[in-house]
């Protein structure tokens, strides 16, 4: 899919003034830092760059992802944790969140953020495209995280028969649409592919293999369903 050179230009999507608030320096030598290493460096700047995922369209999302009561809900590159309180929320205290992301910094600010939340989330620190995961989920959320996969089909694969409930289902999601992905880009001259809309993912994706639903494709909700 070829989406893997835009690191940089992904934390402009979110917001376009945190160039102001990351420093120059964690910018520059991005391409020098292991995804992992850049994620530590960009974690304590994180939430006061999360303008798009305001608790409404946080919540707007997962209720459009179909996170429902009782719930199992496997929240891949869970970041500082935007989404886990709303799915908590969601699923109440029978539900179950496992919220997984490779980089230190970024989990060490989710677990602070939800401290005392039932249900507790459990936190694995793992690359998930290199280590399997265990247990099988109603949802399995990509949020934000889709540009980031090394080997997005590989990966998918193997959610989709490892990790899923028979009605289960993996959501790629984001708070915006592909225009404003591509616009960012174009400001900050990233050498980057042009990203599909939602529809453009479903279509690649099912020639894959998979079966797939665009579940929004809108200005600001961007939702493909993907068995
Ligand atoms: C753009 S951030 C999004 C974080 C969060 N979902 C949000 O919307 O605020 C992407 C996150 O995915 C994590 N990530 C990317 N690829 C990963 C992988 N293969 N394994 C574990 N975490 C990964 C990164 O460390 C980072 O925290």
């Amino acid at each position: 899919m070829g989406w893997n050179q835009y690191k940089i230009a992904t934390y402009f999507y979110l917001n376009k003034s945190l160039s102001e608030i990351v420093p120059t320096k964690v910018i520059i030598f991005a391409d020098l830092m292991s995804d992992f290493d850049f994620f530590d460096a960009l974690a304590p700047h994180w939430d006061a760059s999360e303008t798009e995922s305001t608790p409404e369209k946080v919540a707007e999302m997962l209720q459009r992802m179909g996170v429902e009561r009782g719930m199992s809900v496997l929240d891949l590159g869970t970041g500082t944790g935007v989404l886990l309180a709303e799915i908590a929320r969601r699923v109440g205290p029978e539900g179950k969140i496992v919220a997984i992301d490779g980089s230190a910094g970024m989990l060490a600010i989710a677990r602070e953020k939800v401290r005392g939340l039932l249900p507790a989330p459990e936190f694995l620190q793992l690359d998930f495209e290199q280590q399997s995961v265990e247990g099988r989920f109603d949802r399995v959320l990509l949020y934000c995280v889709y540009p980031h996969l090394h080997e997005p089909v590989a990966t998918l694969r193997r959610l989709v028969s490892d990790n899923l409930t028979p009605s289960g289902s993996v959501m790629i999601a984001f708070p915006t649409d592909a225009n404003f992905i591509d616009a960012i880009h174009a400001q900050r001259h990233a050498d980057s592919d042009r990203c599909p809309t939602p529809g453009e993912l479903a279509a690649d994706l099912a020639e894959a293999g998979f079966k797939t639903r665009v579940l929004a494709d809108e200005e600001h909700a961007y939702i493909v369903e993907v068995r």
